[in-house]
């Protein structure tokens, strides 16, 4: 092996795991990391497949994986570094009890055999990287993913205060205030808040879990910019009934079919001209929401956690 492929070696690899560990165990390490992942790629994939099978509706727990993996981030807070994934704390109150987590409950349970199957994995890593598979396998970006989160035993260290979004307050000028709060308060710019809503292309609203009800697009087992076309184009008004009965649930949007929804939240990227600039853009050109939606959800499933995203396992690095 000569010098320059070492040298490279060396930069491909994290610098944490460098130290005091020899070449040959880190290529080991990381080895031993993609053949793993590979193993719990394959299981969480074919939970999904046997799931959808049964259901037999075109619905999936894609969509809610997608959201399990975003809720175990999204309390993070870039002032002090509490909340995000570390600690898989959404298994205990007060994060379990959270309002926004709501149906949550059953992504966790239905990963419990894959936790089996792979102790050594925590949930932390396991609930993140549910959600990187069902981007993938749903032909969205390629998600760049560092194993290494570690489970804590309570949640002594959750805020008692639900720190996820919600998806209605009033009026826009509200909904647009808090959901920048939300975001900035985890690190990301309007731009990045915009990219990551784009995952609203994938599964539905659940009157049982949520509260609102429907899809946002026609193909909700796959990743697309679609979410952002139908913002554009579609003609959103505040939904009154549902199945020929009144509408009683929390306020909503349908399209003029009825069959799809967005909420206040969702209409928020449109009614603010800053926000609106990057939907256009989004709408247009899917390469870069793929691009910008890999960045930014990478950065969100790294949010505090003892490990950076690494693209690919060194040995693929040249
Ligand atoms: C302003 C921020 C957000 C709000 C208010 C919001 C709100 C919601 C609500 C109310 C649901 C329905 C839950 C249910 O009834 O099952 C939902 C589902 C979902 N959310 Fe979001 N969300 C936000 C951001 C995000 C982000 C950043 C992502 C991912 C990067 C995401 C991914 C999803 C997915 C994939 C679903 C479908 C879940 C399923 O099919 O079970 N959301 N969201």
């Amino acid at each position: 092996m000569n010098a320059a492929r070492i040298t490279a070696m060396r930069m491909a690899a994290p610098a944490a795991a460098i130290t005091g560990a020899s070449l040959y165990s880190i290529q080991d390490a990381h080895a031993k990391e993609a053949v793993e992942l590979d193993k719990v790629r394959a299981s969480i994939v074919n939970l999904v497949d046997a799931n959808a099978e049964k259901r037999g509706d075109g619905t999936s727990l894609a969509g809610t994986f997608i959201r399990l993996a975003w809720h175990a981030c999204g309390t993070y807070d870039k002032k002090d570094g509490s909340g995000g994934s570390n600690g898989a704390r959404m298994r205990f109150k007060p994060e379990a009890s959270y309002g926004n987590n709501a149906g949550l409950d059953m992504a966790r349970s239905v990963l419990e055999p894959i936790k089996k199957e792979f102790p050594d994995l925590s949930y932390a890593d396991l609930y993140t990287y549910a959600g990187v598979v069902a981007v993938e396998e749903a032909g969205g970006p390629k998600i760049p993913f560092s194993l290494g989160r570690v489970d804590e035993l309570d949640g002594g260290r959750s805020d008692i205060n639900d720190r996820l979004p919600n998806a209605h307050m009033g009026s826009f000028k509200n909904v647009t205030e808090h959901i920048r709060f939300v975001f900035s308060r985890m690190g990301f710019t309007d731009q990045e808040m915009v990219a990551l809503l784009g995952a609203h292309a994938m599964g539905r609203c659940h009157t049982d879990r949520s509260g609102f009800w429907g899809p946002w697009t026609n193909a909700e087992t796959t990743f697309s910019n679609e979410y952002f076309r139908l913002l554009l184009e579609e003609r959103w008004s505040p939904k009154t009934t549902h199945e020929g009965k009144p509408w009683e649930g929390p306020d909503q949007f349908e399209d003029s079919t009825g069959k799809l929804m967005m909420l206040q939240s969702d209409m928020a990227l449109i009614a603010d001209p800053a926000l609106k600039k990057w939907v256009e853009i989004y709408a247009k050109d899917e390469d870069r929401f793929f691009k910008d939606f890999a960045t930014a959800f990478s950065k969100l499933l790294h949010l505090g956690a003892p490990v950076s995203p690494i693209a690919k396992p060194w040995y693929q690095f040249w």
